[in-house]
């Protein structure tokens, strides 16, 4: 517990001086104003952040004390660019922390031949093409496609794992091709960038159709506490992930100031984060052994992330200045608002390990099992 909890802290510290250079971004006052932090935001939070947890999730599924190999790197490289390190060294081991996620994929898929874990493992792939491309220089508006494979299709994968019982074959079989598709337009959309933006946004919508009519959140919805706070969080991530594809489809690229701010943060906060915040109460559990249980508190997070962000792309959509200063404003506070809950509830509970039920008992959002809980000795 220890030692993940030490992995965990790098990824940590790449959220905080994300959110910091996220202030540097909307021009306004920030605790630390190294314009480092303002240049890395973006990369700090999707592969520092995102990455790092990502990698240490697997590789406790993965049950060897390699794999943690992951994590490690994907944190020393957030590390390193928040540091005043040479940038060569942050990208250098961002890049093998990534290429050491999809090595984890390998014996994962191995273990379990399933679409879920191969959809996880193209993901892993796309996070891997994203780090490289960005530590060749290669600018963000290209990069993003691919950091959005790697975080959409990680996130499909791990749902279509947890609703597996409730779904026949052929529908696993059309997520599998779905997802393909996502990961197959990524190299038109450097190619193309027109072409290939607009299917790319092709296959993101088709992808959050399966999502949307698969998951069992939509049933779910109807139950109370955790359970409902859970499927609340999948429904309104799948929404902001609809709306990214639909911009992708019909603006033109690159993508003008409002679309690329709104197509970006639809995914990582409208998506990424309003599943993170989903998850935390199972997976935290599971990574950490430490216990989560539903507090009505919780909802207060994710109800101000996607308040904020629709008056952020509100202000997007209408060049508003104001609006776009405010929402992110409350962006950065429902990230803080979340961690602060996430911490007092856990602390609160106890400090102690997990107990059996908490480790190897169901996802509340799951038909079965959560895989990461398989991964917890
Ligand atoms: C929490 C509140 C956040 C705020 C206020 C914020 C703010 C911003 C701003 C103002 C920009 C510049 C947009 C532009 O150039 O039009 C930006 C870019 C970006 N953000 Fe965020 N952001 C936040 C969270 C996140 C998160 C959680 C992620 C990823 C997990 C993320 C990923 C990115 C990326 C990839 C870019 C592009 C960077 C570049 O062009 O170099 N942001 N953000």
């Amino acid at each position: 517990m220890v030692r993940r909890l030490v992995l965990l802290l790098p990824a940590g510290l790449a959220l905080l001086a994300g959110l910091n250079g996220a202030l540097l971004l909307l021009g306004v006052p920030a605790p630390v104003t190294s314009g480092r932090l303002g240049d890395g935001h973006g990369i700090l939070l999707a592969l520092g952040f995102v990455g790092t947890v990502v990698a240490l999730e697997r590789a406790v599924a993965l049950r060897r004390p390699l794999a943690l190999a992951a994590p490690a790197l994907t944190g020393l490289g957030a590390l390193a660019l928040i540091v005043p390190a040479p940038p060569a060294l942050g990208r250098a081991l961002l890049v093998a922390g990534m290429l050491a996620l999809g090595g984890i994929c390998v014996p994962l898929w191995r273990r379990r031949r399933e679409d879920a874990v191969a959809i996880q493992a193209l993901g892993a792939v796309a996070g891997a093409g994203g780090a490289i491309l960005w530590a060749a220089g290669v600018g963000m508006g290209q990069v993003l496609p691919w950091l959005t494979g790697f975080v959409v299709l990680t996130i499909a994968g791990e749902r279509l794992e947890l609703s597996r019982v409730s779904i026949d074959e052929a529908a696993g079989t059309r997520a599998g091709l779905l997802a393909l598709a996502v990961f197959a337009v990524l190299p038109a959309t450097l190619l193309w960038p027109a072409v290939g933006g607009a299917l790319l946004g092709v296959a993101l919508l088709a992808l959050v159709g399966w999502l949307v009519v698969h998951d069992v959140a939509r049933r779910t919805i109807r139950a109370t506490g955790l359970v409902r706070f859970i499927a609340a969080c999948l429904l309104a991530g799948y929404a902001w992930l609809a709306l990214a594809g639909g911009i992708w489809l019909v603006a033109p690229t690159p993508l003008a100031d409002g679309a690329y701010d709104a197509v970006i943060h639809a995914v990582f906060l409208g998506f990424t984060m309003s599943m993170i915040m989903a998850h935390a109460p199972v997976i935290l559990p599971a990574v950490l052994g430490v216990r989560m249980p539903y507090h009505p508190v919780m909802v207060v997070a994710p109800s101000l992330l996607h308040a904020s962000l629709l008056v952020r792309i509100l202000g997007d959509a209408r060049g508003s200045e104001v609006l776009r200063e405010v929402g992110g404003l409350g962006n950065i506070a429902a990230v803080l608002v979340f961690v602060l809950v996430t911490v007092g509830i856990v602390v609160r509970t106890g400090s102690g390990r997990a107990g059996r039920t908490d480790r190897a008992g169901p996802d509340p959002s799951a038909d079965q099992p959560a895989p990461a809980l398989e991964g917890t000795p």
